[in-house]
């Protein structure tokens, strides 16, 4: 028998941040300034990308994929902490919880294997600058969206089933600020060895192998331009991959400390601390990342809002 029907509720600790009870008017705010930036500026890459057709390449295709998972990535945990941070008996439903888990690896994963699309295009653009538009076709480049889609469905939803197999006893507390794999496991009475060690394997897979695959992109890159060095060939490197290293840095730099930080003293705090990293920092910063830096995207802004004829390209 499982104690699920009597929990029906996790409850989360108030306001679910370690914050000063006189600072948490300050911090709302701070954190729906965060959340209507990060908002904005991802829905104007999507917009920006749909609108102009010059941007309709492989890598804006991914980037406006990557633009859309960040949002939706910030969207599952941040009106819920939102909530709770003004309410006075801050809970999550049990089925709450799991549905947040499931589109928070779902989304979370999603970036990863994003990075790993744009790296191999980013790859065939500076290796195969000749065959890049016949090989990057607009159908392998659906397939790569199709097949990210399909891994982290499948991964998130492997998660959540172990998660929901397990119970969980009385007065569940959550502490943190959102329904996360391993505070849920933490909280759980049944037997979560066989869960922690598949998920334990799994994360470490999903981690790993993009981020391998990453390296490997960049090496053969790195490689192709040592091969003939040139001071545009370079230059050119640089400036289509810039932005992409930049997120990639971003995301797998969070990511990394997190993994090694040691996680015997590992305080409360620390840990939230860093998930307020990688759940809204990462995302709120890759639209930034990959507009301010980039002469196309601020080509595309001036285009579709200063009511220059965007001219349609085939
Ligand atoms: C994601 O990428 C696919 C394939 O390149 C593209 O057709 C689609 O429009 C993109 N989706 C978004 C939301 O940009």
């Amino acid at each position: 028998m499982t104690g699920k029907n009597q929990n029906c509720c996790l409850r989360i600790p108030p306001p679910g941040l370690p914050i000063k009870s006189e600072l948490r008017d300050q911090f709302y705010a701070l954190f729906l300034l965060m959340y209507v930036t990060t908002i904005l500026g991802n829905l104007l890459i999507i917009v920006l990308i749909r609108l102009d057709s010059r941007l309709h390449t492989p890598m804006y295709l991914f980037l406006s994929n990557l633009s859309f998972s960040d949002l939706c990535f910030f969207s599952v945990t941040m009106p819920n902490l939102l909530q709770n941070m003004q309410s006075q008996v801050p809970s999550i439903p049990y089925a709450g919880c799991l549905t947040q888990m499931y589109f928070f690896l779902f989304f979370g994963d999603l970036e990863s294997f994003l990075l790993v699309a744009m790296a191999y295009d980013r790859y065939m653009a500076i290796c195969f600058p000749l065959h890049y538009t016949t090989i990057m076709s607009p159908k392998l480049c659906l397939s790569l969206v199709v097949l990210c889609w399909v891994l982290t469905a499948a991964h998130a939803m492997l998660h959540t089933l172990l998660m929901a197999k397990l119970s969980f006893c009385a007065d569940n507390i959550i502490p943190h600020f959102f329904c996360d794999v391993s505070t849920l496991l933490k909280l759980a009475c049944s037997d979560t060895r066989i869960s922690e060690l598949v998920i334990f394997i799994m994360t470490g897979l999903i981690l790993v192998i993009p981020f391998l695959l990453i390296v490997m992109s960049y090496a053969r890159i790195v490689s192709s331009i040592l091969r003939v060095p040139s001071a545009r060939g370079i230059r050119k490197a640089f400036s289509t991959c810039g932005s992409h290293l930049s997120v990639v840095s971003l995301f797998y730099g969070t990511v990394i400390s997190l993994c090694l930080s040691p996680s015997a003293n590992n305080s409360a705090v620390k840990e939230t601390v860093m998930a307020v990293m990688y759940t809204v920092v990462t995302p709120m910063l890759n639209p930034f990342i990959y507009s301010l830096r980039n002469r196309d995207m601020k080509g595309a802004l001036g285009r579709v809002f200063c009511g220059k004829k965007i001219p349609f390209s085939v």
